[in-house]
């Protein structure tokens, strides 16, 4: 084990079977509605990577980057940094995250897609930390639920280290408090 690592939670094999259990129940349930799939940048491009290859029916691809300032209240604000390219109106989308935390960063693009005339909007994330959440948020489809800890590996950072790691592992606290 990787030695700012103190547990591995998902080992690269458990992940790719994740995937694939997540790719089978996207494949029933998007038969025929060729949904756009939007995937957060940058933490959710391997898991991204990964689960389209267990998607067995037609999807489109695009990408948005947001990011999360939480201010003195628990509302927070949402920067958008890129916007996605396709037109999501009348379309299904499916948001592809790595993990869920407070809910604030997908409740903003949530908003902002419903705004533009989405005709469904879904969640699927590998990780899902609900202990933490601020605001009510639901993903359809969950890869694993964790406990409060922060983790990294498979895009996930630690100031944009460890995005690279094969597999998810929760960071040594003495990693981020020396
Ligand atoms: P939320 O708006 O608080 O749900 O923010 C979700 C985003 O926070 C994720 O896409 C990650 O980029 C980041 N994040 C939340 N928890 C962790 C963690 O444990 N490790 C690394 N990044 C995290």
């Amino acid at each position: 084990m990787d030695s700012f690592v103190e547990e591995v939670l998902l080992n690269h094999e458990e992940i790719v079977q994740v995937c694939k259990r997540l790719g089978e129940q996207i494949t029933r349930d998007y038969q025929g509605k060729n949904p756009i799939l939007v995937g957060l940048l940058k933490g959710s491009v391997p898991f991204l990577a990964e689960l389209i290859k267990h998607i067995k029916c037609d999807i489109e691809l695009d990408f948005m980057q947001a990011s999360s300032y939480k201010g003195v209240k628990s509302t927070g604000t949402v920067e958008m940094l890129k916007d996605m390219i396709a037109s999501v109106k009348n379309r299904h989308v499916l948001l592809v995250e790595d993990i869920v935390d407070t809910g604030l960063t997908l409740k903003e693009v949530m908003n902002v897609l419903d705004d533009r005339g989405a005709l469904s909007i879904e969640i699927v994330t590998l990780l899902d930390k609900p202990a933490n959440r601020i605001v009510e948020m639901y993903p359809k489809y969950v890869g694993q639920t964790i406990p409060n800890k922060f983790v990294i590996g498979f895009g996930l950072d630690f100031n944009e280290k460890y995005r690279n790691l094969d597999y998810i592992g929760v960071l040594k606290e003495s990693e981020y408090k020396k």
